[in-house]
């Protein structure tokens, strides 16, 4: 099965903060593996952007390596490569003065889409705005990327939202949330909503619980200033696992079109109760042999800002009222593993007995990352003679196994979320509404661990996170399942 490549219009995007970590980790290979599949077409034209002085050839010599460490892709690559380096240039500009603005300038062409990727601290963005404005490189149609942190809480994300909206409407604002843009994330709404199958008991009166689990086994070293600032629940929970969440238990937007999905997704964040401290647990990771603590990591010993963070969430609608919503994510946990997994309840009579029902039922498992794929767990007979003995057998789709190793090949969720600004399709990025939403159900969590002094549950690296976040389950007859790639 070969996967269709439609082409995207011609272009040109200007990534400010061209020479970042994200420019070269993820923008630049995802573009240069976009433009391997036939999707960019050659009048593309793509400008790095940065305070650096560099030669368009530096520039292009960056980007080879940064290409060739994350994103070889195939035999023909060094022609590829060759061809897609002719597509950047660089120029080096001020975000807070004049130096580069009219040479920038000079390189947008009239007749073409215009993406601008602000691949910079969020104290830029008005000045960017402001000068892309003043040299006349900004129009109706011009569209912004714009990357989280989105704000540290809600008072500074309006404080951004107010400053984007000065110079840009609603829709030219992109906001990434690279979940949204994870190829099963979006299959979590292709399953919820191209099938008959389960959306008739996707609620709380057939399911259990849902619990969702997003486990890597990084640690923070290398950005704990940022980090120890945000801690899990602003790094992960507010955006990510937030998103996550919403298009678990949205109810269907009448369209798969922006604001009809955002509509709904908002809603969701709107219906969730005040979370209880009783049903949060923080952790964070002490050191181990050859592995250093958080402390160490973030260079202060004292901080208690945490690396893993497990809680149990309401959302107060009819659709889920009684449903809780179990979520965790940390660092430096026993796997790179994430899943959503929706725990069905039992059928509400058995006639095998009471025995049947110490099972736990149908168990819908849909795998982020990696081998991405679903799982459907089912009971059946057990083959053979002597009886009626019940057992569970997973339906198991590795989308690898079904689609073949080449059609399931999951591109990055970068490549396609720069396609759609591309594109000009909003979908998979998060309105401002959202954001400050998901900011005013976190704030007074936060306020609150501040004012009580709370401090995060030690836990070993490797492990499933602290043992206070398998009690969160256990006191109610539920558990977490393993986490395991
Ligand atoms: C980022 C967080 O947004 O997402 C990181 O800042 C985290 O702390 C990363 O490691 C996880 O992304 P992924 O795609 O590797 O699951």
């Amino acid at each position: 099965m070969v996967s269709r490549v439609i082409p995207v219009e011609p272009f040109d995007l200007v990534i400010f903060g061209g020479t970042g970590d994200l420019a070269m980790r993820k923008i630049l290979p995802g573009l240069y593996r976009r433009y391997w599949a036939g999707q960019l077409p050659e009048e593309a034209r793509i400008v790095g952007a940065s305070r650096h002085d560099m030669p368009d050839e530096e520039y292009r010599a960056t980007i080879r390596e940064a290409i060739e460490e994350f994103a070889i892709e195939g035999g023909d690559d060094a022609e590829k490569i060759e061809g897609f380096l002719k597509l950047l240039s660089f120029v080096a500009v001020d975000a807070t003065g004049e130096r580069g603005w009219p040479e920038l300038a000079g390189k947008i062409r009239d007749g073409v889409i215009h993406a601008y990727y602000f691949s910079v601290a969020p104290r830029l963005f008005g000045d960017l705005a402001e000068r892309l404005h003043g040299h006349k490189m900004a129009g109706d149609d011009t569209r912004i990327v714009v990357e989280k942190p989105f704000g540290h809480d809600l008072g500074s994300a309006q404080d951004l939202n107010a400053t984007l909206r000065r110079y840009f409407a609603e829709k030219q604002i992109y906001r990434i949330d690279h979940y949204l843009g994870k190829e099963t994330v979006q299959n979590l709404m292709a399953v919820r909503f191209g099938n008959i199958l389960f959306e008739p008991l996707w609620n709380a009166l057939y399911i259990d619980h849902i619990q969702v689990t997003v486990a890597e086994t990084v640690g923070v070293a290398g950005r704990g200033t940022y980090y120890d600032r945000a801690g899990a629940m602003r790094d992960m929970m507010q955006n990510h696992l937030m998103q996550l969440l919403c298009l678990m238990a949205m109810e269907p937007p009448h369209h798969f079109e922006p604001d009809a999905v955002r509509d709904e997704k908002l809603k969701v964040i709107r219906a969730l109760d005040p979370a209880q401290p009783e049903d949060i647990v923080r952790g964070q990771y002490t050191g181990a042999e050859g592995i250093d603590s958080y402390a160490v990591d973030v260079g202060d010993e004292k901080s208690t800002t945490e690396s893993f963070i497990a809680m149990k969430l309401h959302i107060s609608n009819w659709r889920w009222k009684g449903t809780p919503i179990y979520v965790r994510t940390g660092k430096r946990l026993k796997a790179r593993a994430s899943e959503i997994a929706v725990v069905f309840k039992h059928p509400p009579h058995s006639i095998f007995g009471h025995k049947a029902n110490e099972r736990r039922g149908n168990v819908l498992v849909i795998r982020l990352q990696p081998n991405e794929g679903m799982n459907l767990r089912v009971t059946i007979k057990e083959p053979g003679p002597g009886g009626m003995r019940l057992i569970e057998v997973p339906l198991d789709m590795s989308f690898a196994e079904a689609l073949g190793e080449e059609a399931a090949e999951v591109p990055d969720a970068y490549e396609r979320l720069i396609m759609d600004v591309i594109r000009g399709d909003q979908t998979l990025f998060m309105r401002g509404d959202e954001v400050e939403a998901a900011w005013g159900w976190v704030d007074p969590i936060v306020a609150r661990w501040e004012e009580d002094g709370d401090r995060p549950q030690l836990y070993q690296p490797g492990t499933a996170g602290p043992e206070e976040s398998l009690m969160l389950m256990y006191r109610e007859g539920r558990r977490w399942r393993d986490i395991e790639e």
